[in-house]
């Protein structure tokens, strides 16, 4: 069941409210990096993150990507790339402001001597800016990271020149969005109720195009971290060149459930690829396809990131589980720290 009750009885944390302030959140962080100015303008970029705290710098640098032909990293590692120095600048997210790699990559990068931003709710990478002298750009504690995606990206996407017209479409089309997949809606018109109760009992497997990865790849992290399942994401067309050939012949395909993220505006060698990729797929398990809508790129990658969030968090309330504790990402942190 999925209506209000059974989500109120799941939800101990309060994880509905944060999915449903998505848009808010990407207005305040847009609004928070402007004091920061256009820090980004005209020169190589660099977004250190990992998990909850990264995607927001690989959605922002796939889009920029696509829309605007600029070059953003995102890195998910405790080093930089060898090319990144001086005149370059480092974005540091971390939620916490005290995950290991990514405050090893921004030691990695005040040693370089690149220009530097942290972007956080506290911790220690605060207190490095802080102790150097360094911008940061703050945003409200006492969420889970993956909760804060729109305060990181909004804050992340203020510091690029000329974005602020796709962020505020942006976010006008999260709130219309947001309106239909709250769980005050009943299943029959709710989106993300319907899909959770189709994957249900299956593993999904999300599809994207190279421009859509980082968004598919939210889904699987959210898929992880609100249901607690596995999930994996992966990037068709390349797919097309390996991966078709088990789901033609894995007898075990029925258990995994694909679901393509598809844009309108998507290049023709990729329509016409994903559509015979779904036909073929077909045979072998029930193929779920999301189709983005909206004015903009933008408002369709992030309301389709939207979209998998509340899935999720739908799927964790039919599996019967509090979507918002992750422990043992916590139990892992803790024993890294013992070694350090
Ligand atoms: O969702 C999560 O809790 C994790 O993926 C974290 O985001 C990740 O461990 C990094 O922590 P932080 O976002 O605090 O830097």
């Amino acid at each position: 069941m999925l209506d209000e009750a059974s989500v109120r009885r799941v939800d101990k944390s309060g994880a509905a409210a944060h999915v449903a302030s998505l848009p808010d959140q990407v207005v305040r962080g847009f609004q928070l990096g402007l004091k920061l100015g256009p820090l980004a303008a005209r020169r190589r970029v660099v977004v250190l993150g990992m998990g909850g705290s990264g995607i927001a710098g690989a959605v922002l640098a796939s889009w920029l990507a696509a829309e605007r032909g600029a070059m953003v990293a995102s890195v998910n590692d405790a080093r930089l790339p060898p090319w990144v120095g001086e005149g370059d600048l480092v974005v540091a997210i971390s939620y916490s402001g005290n995950t290991l790699e990514t405050l090893a990559a921004t030691r990695d990068a005040m040693r370089r001597g690149t220009d530097l931003v942290g972007l956080t709710s506290g911790g220690t990478l605060r207190d490095l800016c802080d102790g150097h002298g360094l911008p940061s750009l703050l945003i409200p504690p006492g969420l889970m990271p993956r909760s804060a995606f729109g305060y990181m990206f909004g804050g992340l996407a203020a510091l690029f020149p000329e974005t602020t017209a796709d962020v505020r479409t942006a976010a006008e089309a999260l709130r219309v969005k947001g309106t239909k997949l709250a769980p005050g809606v009943p299943e029959a018109k709710n989106a993300a109720k319907k899909l959770a109760q189709r994957v249900k009992g299956r593993t999904p497997i999300i599809y994207g195009t190279p421009t859509y990865a980082p968004v598919a790849r939210r889904w699987q992290t959210e898929f992880n971290e609100y249901a607690k399942v596995l999930a994996w994401a992966s990037v068709l067309p390349e797919a097309d060149h390996n991966e078709l050939v088990g789901w033609a012949e894995d007898p075990s395909a029925k258990r995994f459930a694909p679901i393509f993220l598809r844009d309108p505006g998507e290049i023709e060698e990729h329509r016409a690829m994903l559509d015979a990729t779904r036909e073929l797929m077909k045979g072998k398990t029930k193929v779920e396809e999301v189709r983005a809508e909206g004015p903009t790129l933008l408002a369709r990658m992030l309301t389709t990131l939207q979209l998998g969030d509340w899935t999720s968090f739908y799927l964790a309330v039919l599996r019967k589980v509090d979507p918002t504790p992750v422990a043992v990402i916590g139990k892992l942190k803790a024993q890294l720290a013992k070694h350090r």
